[in-house]
């Protein structure tokens, strides 16, 4: 008997190019479950995506994109009403699905440990509507063991032991470049811990992994990265393996993260610059150069949590994780010496006017959550300054989180530094690195600038007469004298500005 019979009939839909049609269930439509169901309709299949959120879902329903994310609007207008459907309905979604994949959020509990609460309750719900064999797949990040309960919590609510199987395919998408991600991902991990079960999420993934998806004409007209080997490398595991590969990736690039902090700090001792340093390091391939880049520390709603929970879940299994609190101790540490910096660039900060650019956690996204941004912009608020903010797609969402005294927000850089005592980059939009400096040397009172991400060559600053500090680099003085502040100087000459 092949693979795709000892599937069964009943998994698979008609033959496709690319593969066969499956019928899949995303249950949790935030960042993951959203990008996810929208690419799995773009390779061929017929995808429900699922939130217990009925507003959301209308809103899906009628058009609405809810995240700020790179040609997700484009599939969304393709397959929305088609290929794929938004429901509230979990139990008519599961009944319909050969496979239901839970991308529910898992936020951190007090103790770092991840609360899973919400894959529990969906395991359940899943477990009360099972009528066919279906995997239930875990894609929402969850520690090792996770499969185990969900399989544990299904049987005990009466869901038949060969009607299920429970795997794990870990997501590795980058907010702000999630499709692109996904369509042409660097490697696909699916855990699996039965032939069936391996065998139909390899059937899910093959118009990548067999190449065809490239092959279409119309297929999402995305620049593929440098180096794309023209098919997706699909690497098959125990669902273990699965669970601990998702943890274990982002706790290596958030390492590389403090090393490369770390590394910055001693550069600012001794005057070195880290930027060489990185291309130095960064070019022998066992390192590589990608992830190296130093600046305020480490966000989002992905390293801080997984660090936390890989740490706990290490500790739970009788190891102390101890590289990972360092790793955490070196990123909350950065943003203080950031605070410091700024001191250093001004004295005082009590009632001090300071342009802040950037709220998101990095640049191309709007998600503020765990952003070194805000909680920067919250501890010069509480020093009594004057904030004055830009953010090409974050402002909405800080506008909730921030207080609302000490911070008005501007539509572009410049209005923000307008009359501001100096500039803060907080996020590497790439809008940021390619100002108007003698625009926005205008608008500053005083020409100083405070760079928590490195968009700029100090020497560059220095020529368009700005005071310049970066992160493990030396700071730039301006090239010329600096003139009196425009208002003082218009002041005693008496003008009107
Ligand atoms: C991260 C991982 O990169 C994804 O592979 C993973 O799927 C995702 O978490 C997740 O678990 O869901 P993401 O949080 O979107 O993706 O953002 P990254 O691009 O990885 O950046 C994370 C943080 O590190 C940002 O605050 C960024 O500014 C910072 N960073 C990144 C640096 O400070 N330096 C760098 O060199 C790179």
């Amino acid at each position: 008997m092949c693979r795709c019979e000892r599937l069964g009939a009943s998994l698979l839909g008609q033959r496709t190019r690319g593969g066969n049609t499956l019928k899949i269930a995303v249950v949790g439509s935030g960042y993951v479950g959203l990008v996810a169901a929208a690419c799995f309709a773009e390779i061929g299949h017929d995808v429900i995506s699922i939130d217990n959120d009925a507003q959301k879902i209308l809103l899906l329903q009628q058009g609405h994109v809810p995240i700020h994310e790179e040609h997700l609007p484009e599939l969304l207008e393709r397959h929305s009403g088609k290929k794929l459907k938004f429901s509230t309905d979990l139990e008519e979604a599961v009944r319909q699905s050969s496979a239901i994949f839970i991308a529910v959020g898992t936020p951190s509990t007090e103790d770092g440990d991840a609360d899973l609460s919400y894959v529990e309750s969906v395991s359940r719900a899943v477990a009360a509507a099972i009528n066919d064999y279906k995997i239930v797949v875990e894609k929402s990040t969850v520690p090792v063991f996770t499969s185990h309960w969900v399989r544990k919590v299904m049987l005990l609510d009466g869901a038949p032991a060969d009607l299920f199987d429970v795997a794990s395919n870990p997501e590795f998408l980058r907010e702000g470049t999630a499709v692109v991600d996904f369509l042409y991902p660097d490697r696909i991990v699916t855990g699996g811990d039965t032939t069936r079960c391996s065998d139909l999420l390899r059937e899910i993934y093959r118009p990548l992994t067999d190449g065809s998806y490239y092959k279409r004409t119309d297929r999402v007209a995305i620049v593929a990265p440098a180096n794309w080997p023209g098919a997706a490398r699909l690497i098959g595991t125990s669902t273990k393996s699965a669970e601990i590969i998702k943890h274990a990736s982002n706790a290596f690039l958030a390492t590389k993260i403090s090393f490369i902090n770390a590394v910055s700090n001693i550069c600012e001792s001794v005057g070195a610059d880290v930027k060489e340093v990185c291309e130095g390091i960064g070019s022998d391939s066992r390192i590589g150069n990608r992830f190296l880049n130093p600046g305020i520390g480490y966000g989002g709603s992905c390293f801080p949590k997984d660090l936390k929970a890989f740490r706990h879940v290490a500790r739970e299994n009788g190891y102390e994780f101890s590289l990972l609190s360092s790793v955490i101790a070196i990123n909350e540490e950065q943003r203080a010496r950031f605070l410091r910096k700024v001191r250093t660039a001004l004295w005082t900060l009590k009632g001090k006017k300071l342009a802040v650019l950037g709220l998101a956690f990095k640049g191309g996204t709007d998600d503020i959550r765990e952003s070194p941004a805000i909680e920067i912009v919250k501890s010069l608020l509480k020093e009594g300054c004057e904030i004055r903010a830009y953010d090409p797609a974050a402002m909405e969402r800080s506008r909730e989180v921030l207080p609302s005294r000490g911070i008005s927000y501007h539509d572009s850089p410049y209005a923000a530094a307008s009359g501001a005592d100096a500039l803060l980059i907080l996020t590497d939009w790439n809008d940021f690195a390619d100002l108007d400096l003698a625009n926005l040397r205008s608008e500053l009172s005083y020409p100083i600038i405070v760079d928590g991400r490195n968009l700029y060559q100090p020497s560059s600053m220095s020529n368009a007469g700005f005071l310049y500090y970066s992160v493990g680099r030396p700071d730039a003085q301006p090239k010329q004298q600096i003139e009196r502040p425009v208002k003082m100087a218009a002041a005693s000459s008496g003008k009107a500005v």
